[in-house]
């Protein structure tokens, strides 16, 4: 079997017609391209759990702000149909590619004050951790997930821990919303040898940052270690990761939050509690910012 690109609503709306008559589970993987091996990762699991797969591609406006990387981010669609296409010979996937036009048909723009039309909030959730420095992102992800979950009706949608706060933010959506899909949360996919978790972000950096990236992955494993070992106190987890980075040089990260939160409301806690927490961090090298985050005390 090889990989079908569809562009087009109708089309994609037509093939998912013919899945639901024949009664095939349609799994959907919504991505933003440059795919690497977290993005397949996703895929490999939903082949477990999905007769047919639509991944999508679609480099989203609305999630970036006037001054983030929207025409920087990379733009690689005839090598991510190929790795797809060359990962899973023999399943069933169709890459659902829609034009800004087709997923905005009034059209958008970076510019949150100009923008004209319908959007989806989760509020409260959105606010937290990524929101307090990107306060336009988690409405742009809502609004066009959505958007993916109408056109494909998919039965299961797949996110990566990575992204954390994002998987929490649409499992409150499809709550919320009454969307009728299932959704499975994969674990982060990261370097073999060094930890750093996979992103499409990672291209950006120098030789030198790259090798200096992980030591935030390498502090966020030791607090995993020093939670196991029964420490429950914030400041002494977060301390881990404080020590790791001034190992490598402070002066080589700007630190946007490190935070352990509660994984329901994702408020910063002091103690971990008995449903376990979430230890994220956010943070800049040079004009690249990465996230990453491990799960504490989940059974
Ligand atoms: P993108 O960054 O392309 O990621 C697509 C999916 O892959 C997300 O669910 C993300 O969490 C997952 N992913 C990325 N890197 C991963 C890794 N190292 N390990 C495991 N999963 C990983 O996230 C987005 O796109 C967008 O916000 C999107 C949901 C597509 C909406 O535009």
């Amino acid at each position: 079997m090889t990989v079908t690109v569809i562009n087009h609503l109708p089309e994609l709306r037509k093939w998912r017609k013919n899945k639901l008559l024949s009664e095939q589970v349609v799994g959907l993987v919504p991505t933003m391209g440059a795919i690497h091996q977290g993005h397949l990762n996703l895929i490999h699991t939903a082949t477990k759990q999905s007769q047919a797969i639509v991944v999508s591609i679609f480099v989203n406006p609305s999630q970036f702000a006037p001054h983030e990387d929207f025409d920087k981010y990379p733009r690689t669609i005839q090598n991510d149909v190929a790795a797809i296409n060359s990962s899973f010979p023999n399943h069933e996937i169709v890459v659902f590619a829609p034009s800004v036009n087709t997923m905005y048909p009034r059209g958008i723009s970076l510019d949150r004050s100009k923008q004209v039309g319908a959007f989806v909030e989760v509020i409260g959730l959105s606010e937290q951790l990524e929101g307090v420095t990107r306060p336009h992102f988690f409405r742009g992800v809502s609004t066009v997930v959505t958007k993916l979950l109408n056109s494909v009706e998919p039965d299961i949608v797949y996110f990566g821990q990575k992204d954390i706060q994002q998987c929490i933010v649409i499992q409150a959506l499809v709550q919320d919303l009454l969307i009728n899909v299932k959704m499975v949360v994969v674990p982060t996919t990261r370097d073999e040898t060094d930890g750093l978790a996979l992103s499409s972000r990672n291209v950006y950096l120098t030789p030198e940052q790259r090798q200096r990236a992980p030591a935030f992955y390498r502090g966020m494993k030791l607090a995993t270690e020093l939670f196991e070992s029964g420490e429950k106190r914030r400041e002494k987890l977060l301390e881990c990761i404080t020590k790791e980075i001034e190992k490598e040089g402070a002066s080589n990260f700007v630190v946007d939050y490190m935070c352990l939160s509660d994984s329901s409301t994702l408020e910063e806690i002091n103690v971990v509690g008995d449903s376990g927490a979430i230890l994220s961090c956010a943070w800049k090298m040079g004009n690249t910012r990465l996230i990453d985050n491990v799960l504490l005390g989940f059974s």
